[in-house]
C-alpha cells in the first residue's frame, strides 16, 4: 500500500502528532510546519522530513494534515486544506463559533475528505475499556460522573490563550472541551447544563480560568466537571469517578489505571501507560485517522460529533444571574 503523505502545522501540541506520524507504518511524514522556522528545522532534522513556515506551499506534496494551531485559525486553515482535497486531523476545539464549525463540516462533506477532531483521550485504551464497561452495563447504568481537571499553566498575558476572541472562551471551552466531550460520549445526550466560572486566580485571562460545570443527561445521570488553569498546587485525587448502582469506577489522574470499587473491595480493571515515548500518547488517535483514510471510514470524532459537546459548552455559558 502507498504510504499516506502527512504534514503537521503548529509544533507545540503538534510535536506529538509529528512523532506519532513518524512512528506510524502507514504514514510518510513529509513536512513539519511552524511560523518559527528554527523550531521546524530542528524537528525536521530529528525526524528526517522537510520543513517550512508556509503551510500552503506544501499542498501538492501531502494527502493529509494535522492542524495544531491556535483556535481562531482552525476554521479557515481547515477549510483551505479540505477544499484542496486533503484529509484533516484538527486539534480541539473545532472552531470558536457554531457558524465556523458548520463551515468546516460543510467543506469536508463537499470535498469528500475526512475531518477528524483530535479528542485524544477518547482513544486511550483505559478510556475505551471504560466505555465498554458502560455500554455493556457490567456494573449497571451510571448515574453520577465527576471529573476533576485541576491544571495550571504559567500566566501568559497578551497571548492568544489570554484573549476570549482567539481562545474562544475560557478554560472550559479550551481544555474542558476534552472532558465535556468525554462525558457526552460516555453518558449520552445532555438535556440541561450550567456552569459558573471565575477569573479570580487567573486574572491574566479574559475568560474564566476556573469553572465548575454540571450536566443532566437524558438517561437521568448527572455529570460534573471542575476545570482550571490556575491550580499550581493541586493534589490530584483522580481524573474521573463514575458511580453506578454496583460500583464506583475510577480513572486515575495520570490516565494509566482504571479501577472499580464494589462489594468485593477495590480491583484494578486495566492498567496502561500511554506516555512511553514521544508521540505515544496520541498514537491511538493517529492510527484511527489513518484507518479512516485507508478504509474510507467515518471518524468516531467527526465534526458533527464534536459539535454536540461544543453546543453544550455554549449553552453553559448562557449563565442565569440571581
Ligand atoms: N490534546 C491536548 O491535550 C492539547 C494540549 C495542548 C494544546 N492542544 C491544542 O493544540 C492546538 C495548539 O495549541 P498549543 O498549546 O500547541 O499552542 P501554541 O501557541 O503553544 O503553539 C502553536 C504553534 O503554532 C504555530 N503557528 C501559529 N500559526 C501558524 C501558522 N499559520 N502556520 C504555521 N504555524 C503556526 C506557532 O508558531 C506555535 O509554535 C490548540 O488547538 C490546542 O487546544 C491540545
Amino acid at each position: 500500500m502507498k504510504k499516506i503523505r502527512t504534514a503537521v502545522v503548529g509544533l507545540n501540541m503538534g510535536l506529538q502528532h509529528a512523532y506519532a506520524f513518524h512512528s506510524a507504518e502507514r504514514a510518510d511524514l513529509r513536512w513539519v510546519v511552524d511560523l518559527d522556522e528554527e523550531k521546524a528545522a530542528k524537528l525536521a532534522g530529528e525526524l528526517g522530513c522537510k520543513y517550512t513556515s508556509d503551510w500552503l506551499s506544501i499542498m501538492d506534496d501531502i494527502d493529509a494534515v494535522s492542524i495544531c494551531t491556535p483556535h481562531h485559525l482552525h476554521a479557515d486553515q481547515s477549510i483551505l486544506a479540505l477544499k484542496a482535497g486533503k484529509h484533516v486531523l484538527l486539534e480541539k476545539p473545532l472552531a470558536n463559533t457554531e457558524e465556523d464549525c458548520l463551515r468546516v463540516i460543510k467543506a469536508a462533506e463537499e470535498n469528500n475528505t475526512i475531518l477528524m477532531m483530535a479528542y485524544v483521550i477518547r482513544f486511550l485504551p483505559i478510556i475505551r475499556k471504560l466505555k465498554d464497561i458502560i455500554i455493556t452495563e457490567e456494573f449497571g447504568k451510571p448515574f453520577n460522573a465527576n471529573c476533576w481537571i485541576e491544571g495550571f499553566i504559567p500566566p501568559m498575558p497578551g497571548s492568544w490563550l489570554s484573549r476570549k476572541e482567539t481562545l474562544g472562551g475560557g478554560v472550559l471551552f479550551s481544555h474542558g472541551c476534552h472532558y465535556i466531550d468525554l462525558l457526552v460520549w460516555l453518558l449520552g445526550k445532555p438535556v440541561k447544563v450550567s456552569t459558573l466560572g471565575t477569573r479570580t486566580g487567573t486574572e491574566w485571562m479574559e475568560g474564566e480560568g476556573t469553572a465548575h460545570s454540571t450536566m443532566l443527561f437524558e438517561s437521568g445521570a448527572l455529570g460534573y466537571l471542575e476545570t482550571s488553569w490556575g491550580m499550581q498546587f493541586a493534589e490530584r485525587r483522580a481524573l474521573m469517578h463514575i458511580h453506578t448502582p454496583k460500583a464506583l469506577l475510577i480513572v486515575s489522574s495520570d490516565l494509566t489505571t482504571l479501577e472499580a470499587v464494589t462489594e468485593k473491595g477495590r480491583q484494578t480493571l486495566m492498567t496502561h501507560n500511554s506516555h512511553t515515548s514521544p508521540g505515544s500518547f496520541v498514537s491511538g488517535e493517529i492510527e484511527h485517522f489513518l484507518d479512516c483514510i485507508e478504509f474510507g471510514k467515518k471518524p468516531e470524532t467527526d465534526g458533527h460529533d464534536a459539535l454536540k459537546s461544543l453546543r453544550a459548552i455554549w449553552a453553559m455559558y448562557e449563565v442565569i444571574k440571581c
